[in-house]
């Protein structure tokens, strides 16, 4: 099955509401715990997290690791909105940075001692723009984390993972859920993009039957 692309931005209200609402504590909690797992020398650097999303990653990453800083980027106003209350409500406001932006115009003062993302590469067209900012906004050696959703054979089978993995949900997190898998790119586009980008020692793993998961450290 060829990509079909869903909108990149996830700005309508409704929208931004339900999947701020939605319950994704094990799998963001999940992905946090891999990363201090993966680098756990990080204590006082600077996280940048792309596409944060109602940050609850940052969040997370923060009450795990309190002594961290985080900067989340994300192009949409509304979700903004919801990861300034977030943080706010969290008492994080003085270790989380917000940005309202995309990721493919920022500037940052000095270069990102890590980088994370989840969920956000299936939202791009160009997913060599994902991987030209991992390599230009880390500084040389910096730890990433990025992992998002895999795109399965066919429309039949993505229905299969919505129905097994959010039968209960609402519908528009379930109609969203649907789209970025006919949205995502497979484990073997992943891995040419990072060949074609030199990002040769960056690793791929497919943790279920749903994600990809990269790690490693940018040069
Ligand atoms: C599925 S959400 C994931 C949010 C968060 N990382 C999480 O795991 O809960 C993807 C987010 O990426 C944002 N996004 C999409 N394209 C973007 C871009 N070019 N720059 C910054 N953020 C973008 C969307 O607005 C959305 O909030």
């Amino acid at each position: 099955m060829e990509r079909i692309l869903e909108p990149e931005v996830m700005d309508g209200e409704e929208q931004v509401r339900v999947y701020a609402n939605a319950d994704f504590a094990e799998e963001n909690q999940g992905f946090v715990d891999q990363f201090l797992a993966l680098y756990p020398e990080i204590r006082e650097e600077t996280v940048l997290d792309l596409g944060c999303g109602p940050a609850d990653i940052p969040i997370r990453l923060l009450r795990s690791r309190p002594t961290l800083r985080v900067t989340g980027v994300d192009a949409s106003g509304p979700m903004i909105h919801w990861a300034e209350d977030a943080v706010r409500q969290a008492g994080f406001a003085d270790r989380i940075q917000l940005i309202c932006g995309r990721f493919q115009d920022l500037q940052l003062d000095r270069p990102a001692d890590a980088v994370i993302s989840n969920s956000l590469v299936h939202h791009v067209p160009n997913a060599f723009q994902f991987w030209y900012a991992v390599k230009t906004l880390a500084k040389p050696g910096a730890p990433v984390l990025i992992m998002d959703l895999l795109r399965p054979d066919t429309p039949e089978e993505a229905q299969a993972l919505v129905d097994q993995y959010a039968a209960d949900e609402p519908e528009q997190l379930r109609h969203d859920f649907y789209h970025s898998l006919l949205s995502a790119f497979t484990e073997d586009e992943i891995a040419a993009q990072m060949a074609e980008m030199n990002l040769s020692r960056l690793l791929i793993d497919v943790p279920d039957d749903r994600h990809w998961l990269v790690s490693g450290r940018v040069f």
